[in-house]
Order: structure tokens, then sequence, then C-alpha cells
């Protein structure tokens, strides 16, 4: 059966990786912090934004190429960077890194995803982004970029809004222990999910390949940060200095603060409230962007992310300023409910959804969604 009729959203991704994923991993992906309202708020702030059909335009036949940062990229969506993608299907790292090869858009490898920078550079062809979290000694900071580097990756994400961990309530209670232990809890979990349990025997349970030559003889690299540094500006200098290409900062919510990191030598702010993760206070990152686009103008590159889960919402977060959009969750319902299928399945619907939702409107381009925002 044609998986369009059998998938057509993303939601419909979501519900069959539900049922594939052992619970504490579903609960780990799905969860936020606290009472998770800054979930809610990034989706509700989303769900507000009208744009304006318009009639009587005749045919148009919409282009979503999308140039930023010096290269152009076939659509303005990508791949957010999530720790332990591992975890949510075998190999979730290496099917999104060829996905987004195949089909021309950014691929963000996070630190303390389950496979190193090295793991996914035959994979990923130009489309790496590399994302620090940064560990406390410096030389190992140095050596991360250099091994980033000259594995492909072009672009630096340096993500600022995790000063030091969350509680995630919700993981901590479905038994996830870091490191992440095989206690009969866990054991039992797996058991009710025996293709996830299959697929993750064959390849070994997922570690922090990163930094576990960091770690050698302690536990610190099987964990997600390790010794995490809370970044600071004398820190952003230094990895400024050292990382020769583009540098996004990830998780910008305050617009000085998007222009103090314009003035520090930063490519583009990466709008975001970390998935609800970090601060359940947080505004949603929807609600955070237009001020942050207003505040920087229109010449520097402004990305975003939170709750997207449609062609739709990227066109909102465009007609919010946004100039590229990305997606956290949302690939891993894709590989959770079918493999590498599931991330091109995925890829597909926000295009499709994208055009559709752009003839609707009558524009060829992305961007001109920003004139057409309800009530402006
Ligand atoms: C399971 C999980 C792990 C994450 N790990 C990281 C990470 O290692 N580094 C990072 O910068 N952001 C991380 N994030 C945040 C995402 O990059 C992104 O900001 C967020 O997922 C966007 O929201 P969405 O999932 O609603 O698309 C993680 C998010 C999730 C759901």
């Amino acid at each position: 059966m044609n998986i369009d009729f059998r998938y057509p959203t993303l939601s419909d991704l979501r519900a069959r990786a539900r049922r594939r994923l052992p619970h504490f991993a579903w609960e780990y992906l799905d969860s936020g912090t606290g009472a998770e309202t800054a979930v809610r708020r990034s989706r509700a702030a989303l769900d507000a934004v009208m744009l304006k059909p318009r009639t009587l335009r005749g045919a148009v036949v919409p282009d979503l190429t999308t140039p930023l940062m010096g290269r152009s990229y076939d659509a303005p969506f990508g791949v957010s960077p999530v720790g332990m993608t591992g975890l949510f299907w075998p190999g979730s790292e290496q099917m999104l890194a060829r996905m987004a090869a195949r089909r021309n858009l950014p691929f963000g490898l996070s630190t303390v995803a389950a496979a190193a920078p090295e793991d996914v550079a035959p994979h990923m062809g130009d489309q790496g982004w590399f994302q620090l979290y940064p560990p406390e000694d410096m030389e190992q900071n140095y050596d991360l970029l250099r091994r980033a580097k000259a594995a492909g990756f072009h672009t630096l994400i340096l993500t600022v809004d995790v000063p030091g961990n969350s509680r995630r309530e919700r993981s901590r209670r479905s038994g996830l222990q870091t490191p992440p232990r095989l206690t009969p809890r866990i054991a039992a979990q797996c058991a009710l999910r025996p293709a996830w349990s299959l697929a993750t025997l064959r390849g070994g349970m997922p570690r922090v390949r990163a930094l576990e030559r960091y770690n050698e003889g302690t536990r610190a690299g099987q964990i997600g940060l390790g010794r995490h540094r809370a970044p600071d500006p004398d820190f952003l200098a230094r990895i400024r200095d050292a990382w020769d290409g583009p540098m996004v900062a990830k998780g910008v919510l305050l617009p000085d603060e998007a222009l103090m990191l314009r003035d520090k030598g930063i490519d583009a702010i990466w709008v975001s409230n970390h998935g609800g993760r970090q601060f359940d206070a947080a505004p949603g990152s929807a609600t955070a962007l237009p001020a942050i686009r207003a505040a920087l103008g229109p010449d520097v590159p402004v990305i975003y992310d939170g709750a997207v889960a449609s062609g739709l919402d990227v066109l909102r977060a465009i007609a919010l300023g946004a100039d590229m959009v990305m997606l956290g969750r949302g690939w891993l319902w894709g590989t959770g409910a079918l493999g590498e299928r599931g991330a091109d399945h995925v890829a597909h619907i926000l295009a499709e959804d994208m055009k559709s939702a752009m003839v609707q409107m009558a524009i060829t381009r992305p961007e001109e969604v920003r004139e057409l925002l309800w009530g402006e």
C-alpha cells in the first residue's frame, strides 16, 4: 500500500513510532521538562498563525529552493541535532544523514548523538552541521571542532540554552537512568518491543561515541552531557576564533541576546526553546520569533525550531521571520515508524504540504508568505 495513504501526516508516523519504541525511549523523545507548558506553548503559537488564502490568481508552481549562509538547499527545512538519536531507532543518525544528502537538506548532528562525526561522515554528503555541547576541557572542544571539520561538517551550531541539566521528570519516571542501565524494569519495557530490541541488539546499546575517547575509564562518555561547560562570552569568542566556517547560535529567545551574538561574529540565530526541554516558563519558540527578526533586520539568517509537524507549520514559521525551519522529534517519528523510508517520508510530507499551502495562497516562493500574515 502507498505509504502516503497510510501515513499522510507526521502524526500518523508519530503514532506508529510510539507503538514500536520501548516506553523509556518514547518518554525521552516525547517529553519536555516540568509540566510541559513550554512544549504546548510552541504548538499553540504556531496554531495561532493564520495566513491569507487568495483566489483568482491562476496557476502557480511553488519553488522551495532556499539559499542560506552561502549555500543552496532544496527546501527550507532540515534536521535539528538530537542527542542519542540512535536510541529511537538504531542507525537513525546515518539514516537521516543519507536522507539529507539525497534531498539536499541541512543535517544537524549532536555532540551527544549515538554516532560520532566520523561515523556519519560517509553518509551525509555536503549537508553536515555539527552541534557543539562544550565539554569542560578546552582542548576537548578544540579537538571536537577539528574532528567535525575533518569529517566534512561545514557549519557549527553552538547550543547556548543549556547552562545546566533540566529535570525532565517524565524521562526519570520511565526508569531511564544516566548512564542508561539495563535494569529489570527497562528490560521488561524492551521485551514488549521485540523489533526495536532485536535491531538494538544487532547494533549494540547506544552510547555517546563522540565523547568516548575523552572519558576512557570513566562512565561520563556514556551519559548525555558528561561534564558540561556552561558557555559564556569568553568561550564563545574562543570557539568563534577556532571555527573556520559559518557558526550558528542555537536556543535564542531574546532580541538583545540575538543582537549581542550577531555582534560577536555569529552568522545565524537559531530561535528555539529546545523543544520545551530546558525551561518550562520559556515562551513558545514561535512567540519569540517575530521580535528577534525585527531586531536583527532582514540580513541576518534566522533559523527556527519548535513543534513543527507539517509543511504548513514550516510556512507559518517563515511568515514569522524564519529563513530555515528545523525539526527535532518529527524525523524520529519517521525513523521510529518506518526506518529510513520514514525519514524520506517525513521530507516528502513536509514538501508536499508546503506546496499545497503555497498554491492556496498563490505564492511561488516561501518567503512571500510574510506578506500574507492574517491581520497585517
Ligand atoms: C530527544 C531530544 C534530544 C535533543 N538533544 C539535543 C542536543 O543534543 N542538542 C541540541 O542542541 N538540541 C537537542 N534537542 C533539541 C532539538 O535540537 C530541537 O531544538 C527541538 O527538538 C525542536 O523541537 P521539536 O522536537 O518540537 O521539533 C533535543 C530534542 C529532543 C526531542
